[in-house]
């Protein structure tokens, strides 16, 4: 190698740092990590490969001479996290607002095809005006190339994209296409069409951060699978997430250290089903110490989902929440425990449900807005995951939403019931005012009785011990260690392959 081009090799080098450094200048006067900054922040220290760094946008061809830019606007490449491979992609908006030209998504799309040759997750950091205008139909090409590559990954290795800027237009569907979504408040956006057009074309008034940022995905739409107060917040987060998942659907996750949850179930449950108690606090009590993350804890809120251990391994968590709507099935809960329990199946993740659920929502809203469409992929969820499932009924269990909720009919491996569960095709009340209408009207004073008499024989979970249900009646006390060697005798199960089919037709 001659001086010269050593020489030049040093001064694209030099030039490299300079671009970095005034990148990071910009994001900080915006109060925002640079792209480079990010990468080193969540990979382990020292281990950021960066893969690509001298492509740039064909300058005269697109009339843009002048706004070269080595690495077009993206930094790509690996590292690890706790160890592990993870390729990774981050946007500058230093540089023509981290717009998305061709260059810089082929960028990002060989970072993709090598995450699914070589097994590994994907984390992507999007700060981003959207297509880059003045290369117009490339740069949409380019939003094409790499949204089949988040459909071709799908299933194969995790997929995790950070907003942490703006994320407009089409833009905003590469991170809905990927596992996890994270969004920090005051600072991510994402929407289709943002508050100016909205205003031309509706007339609507309305603010970036309420249209599209992090609370309104969190809470309103179930976009963000988590909202964080900081970018900083977001590193641990994703290191975390990614500790309970394997690098790719063929892998297992990795194990962790076994550890006892130090509270207690005793007392969490009470006993009268009327009354409302967290869910969570009997999570906690049941999982090891600390385990549980909680996902899309904002958004349906009458569901609980999230990942958790038992004795270090990696389960999903499906739990209905009695604090909120008394843990009714709802057309958004059906679509949050619908899409965790696919993503618990896709990476092998047993699935382990808590029921205490009064049914389906009734109402007018719910019918119309299609409960029984976005009720059908809970039940299409749980009948076609083959990871194991084990399925706890803590309290109530009425009709549709016993058999949705990880029922034996739907290929639950096993199914625990606390002695005062009430399983029954619907609650006491609605169900005499049915079956003993004329009596009733006849005779008022019966109610109380009949009420009674209903909740003796069917809400509880003897009738479905004896039809052979539910696997055995267990205490409080006993659902940790029947889950432990449940999940324990399930590792090795061995699933009767589904009949050949090109995919299923979930209902979407
Ligand atoms: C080229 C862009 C750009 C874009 C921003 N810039 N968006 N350059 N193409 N799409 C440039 C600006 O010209 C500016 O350059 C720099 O980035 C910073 O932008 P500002 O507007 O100064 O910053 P800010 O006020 O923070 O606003 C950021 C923003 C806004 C909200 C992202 O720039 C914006 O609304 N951009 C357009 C967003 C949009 O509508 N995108 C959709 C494109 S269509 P200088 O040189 O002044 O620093 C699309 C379809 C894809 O994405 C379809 C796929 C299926």
């Amino acid at each position: 190698m001659g001086s010269d081009e050593t020489d030049k090799h040093m001064r694209l080098r030099e030039e490299l740092a300079k671009q970095a450094e005034d990148s990071a200048e910009r994001q900080h006067k915006r109060g925002k990590l640079s792209a480079l900054e990010r990468l080193e922040n969540l990979l382990d220290p020292g281990s950021f490969v960066e893969l690509d760094p001298f492509v740039e946008h064909r300058v005269s061809a697109l009339g843009m001479d002048g706004r070269r830019r080595l690495g077009d606007g993206v930094v790509t490449g690996h590292g690890t996290v706790d160890g592990r491979t993870v390729f990774v992609y981050s946007q500058d908006f230093g540089f023509m607002g981290g717009s998305l030209g061709e260059a810089h998504a082929k960028k990002i799309c060989h970072v993709y095809d090598l995450a699914l040759e070589n097994g590994a997750p994907i984390v992507g950091f999007h700060d981003s005006g959207g297509a880059r205008i003045q290369e117009g139909v490339a740069s949409l090409t380019g939003y094409g190339e790499i949204f089949r590559r988040n459909v071709m990954a799908s299933g194969v290795v995790p997929q995790i994209a950070v907003i942490a800027g703006p994320t407009a237009g089409g833009a905003s569907y590469s991170p809905a296409l990927m596992d996890f979504t994270l969004m920090v408040r005051g600072m991510s956006t994402t929407f289709i069409t943002g508050p100016r057009v909205i205003k031309q074309v509706t007339g609507e008034e309305v603010e970036p951060q309420v249209l599209g940022g992090a609370d309104t995905h969190a809470s309103i739409t179930g976009i963000s699978t988590l909202a964080l107060d900081s970018e900083e917040g977001a590193f641990e987060t994703i290191r975390k997430l990614l500790g309970y998942l394997p690098s790719n659907n063929l892998d297992d996750p990795p194990r962790h250290v076994a550890t006892v949850p130090s509270a207690t179930i005793e007392g969490v449950i009470p006993a009268d089903s009327r009354k409302a108690y967290d869910v969570r606090a009997a999570l906690e009590a049941v999982v090891d110490e600390g385990s549980f993350l909680e996902v899309q804890p904002e958004y349906a809120t009458n569901a609980v989902v999230g990942f958790a251990r038992f004795e270090g391994r990696s389960v999903g968590i499906v739990a209905s929440q009695p604090a909120v709507m008394a843990g009714v099935m709802t057309i958004d809960s059906s679509d949050k425990i619908a899409r965790f329990v696919r993503t618990c199946d896709a990476f092998g993740l047993p699935v382990v449900t808590f029921q205490d659920v009064p049914g389906y929502l009734p109402g007018v809203d719910q019918e119309h807005g299609g409960i029984i469409r976005h009720g059908a992929k809970v039940i299409y969820a749980y009948a076609e995951a083959t990871v194991p499932k084990v399925t706890v009924i803590l309290r109530k269990s009425y009709g549709g939403a016993y058999i949705a909720l990880g029922s034996k009919h739907l290929g639950a491996d096993f199914v625990y019931a606390l002695p005062g569960a009430e399983i029954a095709v619907m609650g006491s009340e609605g169900a005499v005012e049915i079956i003993y209408r004329r009596q009733i009207a006849k005779d008022p004073e019966s109610r109380e009785e009949l009420l009674k008499q209903y909740s003796e024989e069917f809400a509880n979970p003897f009738q479905a011990a004896r039809l052979g249900y539910i696997d055995d009646v267990i205490e409080p006390e006993e659902i940790r260690s029947r889950l432990v060697s449940a999940l324990w005798m399930l590792g090795k199960k061995r699933v009767k392959p589904h009949p050949p089919k090109r995919h299923g037709n979930m209902p979407v």
